[in-house]
């Protein structure tokens, strides 16, 4: 199939590119560069040894938008552009709903026009809030995300329902991801957020390799196994092949829209990830612990088994290869990608 990835230069979106590609697909990317740099599809089309077709594009625009399907050769979407840091979403509401309802439904609309009928929409494990207990179940309800960037996901995936019930024939999933995490094996690509990185995994890397002083545990006085707060760390390269088996498994889908947690069903505590690190790396991470980050879950891991089940997909690397493949991309990339001269 030839499928559109929007945000397809971002850090899960090129991940996947190359997953549809390996996986005997044609991948289209769509994206405005906003927060992913023009030097992936160089590096892209080095892994993949093809040359992938890419288009700069405000999804908000509606005539770009379209130019994107007016050839006619789209099989499928695959949509994950989108703001998506949660802190930031606090302080500017208005520009997360603005930028993230509108893209998709110009996408969704676009796709409508041009008889697209196929979409994989990146969803956030951020829906279930705080008002359901690990592991999470697909099924949990009401859907109440803590933050606006989490409540653009709750909206998305209610539109998207909608949408799929009224025109006949579409196929939807919603891919709830957990913490995405790790590198492509090449140390080519990987997480390169611009500032001070919100996530734990690539502001642990930055202090490995020397970026950053140390690191700050928020919070240790959790009811956790040693305090610290546990998640469902996913290795990128497992996240991507769950968005291909999920593009494959559209047609025969049982529903017009269903969901599909993305994780691993293992939760890993901070400090468990300091030390996997640490091993991996063969660096210290120094820390210290400072009070807990405001709108933070104690645990929030997956059940993973409607994936296994009906995708045929399940996650497989370990929490060892997602520091030694972070490690390795960060190695190679000490102050990221936008610091490299664009040949
Ligand atoms: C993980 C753990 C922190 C940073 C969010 C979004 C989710 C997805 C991933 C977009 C927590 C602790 C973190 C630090 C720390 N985003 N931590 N020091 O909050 O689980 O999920 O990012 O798709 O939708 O909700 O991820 O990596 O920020 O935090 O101690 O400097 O690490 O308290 O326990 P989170 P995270």
């Amino acid at each position: 199939m030839r499928v559109l990835v929007t945000g397809g230069a971002g850090y899960v979106g090129s991940h996947t590119v190359l997953a549809l590609i390996e996986a005997g697909h044609t991948a289209v990317i769509a994206d405005n560069f906003s927060n992913s740099n023009r030097a992936v599809l160089e590096r892209l089309e080095s892994i993949a040894d093809v040359p992938i077709e890419c288009h700069e594009v405000e999804l908000t625009d509606d005539e770009a938008t379209d130019r994107l399907f007016s050839a006619g050769d789209i099989d499928a979407v695959i949509h994950c552009a989108g703001l998506k840091a949660v802190g930031e979403s606090v302080s500017a509401p208005l520009e997360y709903y603005r930028n993230n309802l509108d893209s998709t439904l110009t996408v969704a609309g676009a796709m409508a026009k041009h008889g697209v009928r196929r979409l994989v929409f990146s969803s956030s494990a951020t829906v279930y809030g705080a008002g359901h207990t690990s592991p999470l179940s697909e099924d949990s309800w009401p859907l109440e995300s803590s933050n606006p960037y989490g409540q653009t996901k709750v909206i998305i995936e209610r539109m998207l329902t909608d949408i799929a019930a009224a025109n006949t024939g579409w196929k939807v999933a919603l891919l709830r991801y957990f913490n995405p995490v790790g590198a492509h094996s090449s140390g080519l690509i990987g997480e390169d957020p611009r500032g001070i990185p919100n996530n734990l995994m690539p502001f642990v890397a930055q202090v490995a390799v020397g970026r950053r002083e140390r690191l700050t545990v928020h919070g240790d006085d959790y009811d956790t196994a040693d305090g610290t707060g546990e998640r469902d760390y996913i290795h990128v390269v497992d996240l991507a092949a769950g968005h291909v088996a999920a593009v494959d498994h559209l047609d025969s889908m049982a529903t017009d829209v269903r969901a599909f947690n993305l994780g691993t069903g293992r939760p890993t505590s901070v400090l468990g990830l300091v030390g996997a690190f640490e091993r991996a790396s063969g660096q210290a991470v120094p820390y210290v612990v400072g009070p807990r980050r405001d709108g933070d879950l104690a645990v929030a891991y997956a059940d993973p088994s409607r994936a296994r089940a009906e995708l045929g997909w399940a996650a497989a690397r370990s929490i060892e290869e997602m520091c030694a493949d972070t490690w390795r991309w960060q190695q190679a990339n000490p102050t990221g990608m936008s610091s490299q001269l664009v040949s």
